[in-house]
């Protein structure tokens, strides 16, 4: 069988990326541009800016990860691309790029959902048994998927309101923090002890969905409080309480979620997965279930494009292509 070499491309928020992926598991190259020096003085990403700076680089980007994957568009079997969810001006210079491509050198183009692709990242450093579970925790998801085979994706449980990662920018903005604020709180935590006592949305006794807006502003609260009586807070302390509190809702029902299923593998997903306490306690807790744990290592774990050409593989596979009316769509369903 010849190999199968697919070029993925990457635009939903504030990372260009491409890359060259082999048989949907080996990567050939893997080059990301991040915007986050421009989006920083903002506090936040501003789509207007993503775009502009996505329309920039985007050519070059994907030139250098031909290059380095020392490919030509004859090698190639397909081009892929995220088409949704994201910022929609943000995706549509993506989609344009690769349906450009795809046209221009007579290749089959594939539309991927963003959260496939950073499910699929982990087939980049392992084999899929299935069923498995996966915890996608990002700056707009946080979610329990089930997958009983490839391409087949169950949402079992998701956040009711913030994602993981916006409640941690958010409480990390409170903080005087920079953006990103994730591994900035992470940073903190490590260096506090948690003795703030702080919410746990646990919902329903159930539910696999979750709810972080509670907690963010109980730590907001909790600052503004102090700041009131003039006490003076810790802000390792906060951060490493804020910390424990998600932290131990998501291994809760991560940990329920992988028994009931029955599952083979748990999966760790999306740029919150990063995070350092959640990685050690989700490892204690899954060694004593003596469930799998695979976790991606951290450049696969924010955007990039690796990730949406692992997923691509499986609609090549299945010759699921999309044509040339692909769009942007910010709210797809996976
Ligand atoms: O997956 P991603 O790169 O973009 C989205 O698809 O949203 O995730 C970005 C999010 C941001 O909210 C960022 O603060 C968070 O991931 N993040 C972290 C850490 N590293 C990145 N959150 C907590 N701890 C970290 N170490
Ligand atoms: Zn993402």
């Amino acid at each position: 069988m010849s190999d199968k070499i697919i070029l993925a491309i990457e635009t939903s928020c504030d990372e260009t990326a491409a890359a060259v992926i082999k048989n949907g598991t080996e990567i050939l190259s893997n080059v990301v541009a991040s915007q986050i020096e421009s989006h920083k003085r903002f506090g936040g990403v501003v789509p207007e800016i993503a775009s502009r700076h996505h329309v920039e680089q985007i050519t070059i980007i994907i030139e250098e990860a031909m290059k380095e994957a020392n490919k030509t568009f004859e090698d190639l079997s397909a081009i892929a691309v995220t088409e949704g969810p994201g910022l929609v001006g943000a995706l549509l210079i993506g989609v344009n790029a690769a349906k450009a491509l795809a046209f221009a050198h007579d290749l089959p183009l594939i539309g991927v959902h963003h959260i496939a692709g950073h499910i699929y990242a982990n087939q980049l450093i392992t084999n899929f048994k299935f069923p498995l579970m996966t915890l996608v925790v990002s700056g707009g998801h946080t979610e329990l998927v089930y997958m009983k085979e490839h391409g087949h994706f169950e949402v079992i449980g998701e956040t009711r309101d913030d994602a993981v990662g916006e409640a941690y920018d958010k409480v990390a903005r409170t903080l005087s923090l920079p953006y990103p604020g994730g591994p900035h709180i992470d940073r903190l935590a490590a260096e506090g002890t948690p003795t703030i006592d702080l919410p746990r949305a646990w919902l329903e006794p159930d539910s696999y969905d979750f709810s972080f807006s509670g907690l963010k502003s109980a730590v907001i609260n909790t600052l503004h409080n102090a700041k009131q009586r003039g006490i003076e807070i810790s802000n390792e302390d906060l951060a490493a309480s804020f910390q424990e509190s998600v932290i131990e809702v998501l291994v809760e029902k991560a940990k329920r979620a992988a028994v009931e299923y029955r599952v083979e593998q748990f999966l760790l997903a999306g740029g919150v997965a990063a995070n350092k306490g959640l990685r050690k306690k989700l490892t204690e807790e899954f060694d004593q279930l003596g469930i799998e744990l695979i976790i991606p290592p951290l450049y696969l774990c924010t955007d990039n494009a690796a990730m949406i050409g692992a997923a691509a593989f499986n609609h090549l596979e299945k010759k699921q292509f999309a044509n040339y009316e692909l769009n942007g769509d910010p709210g797809l369903d996976l």
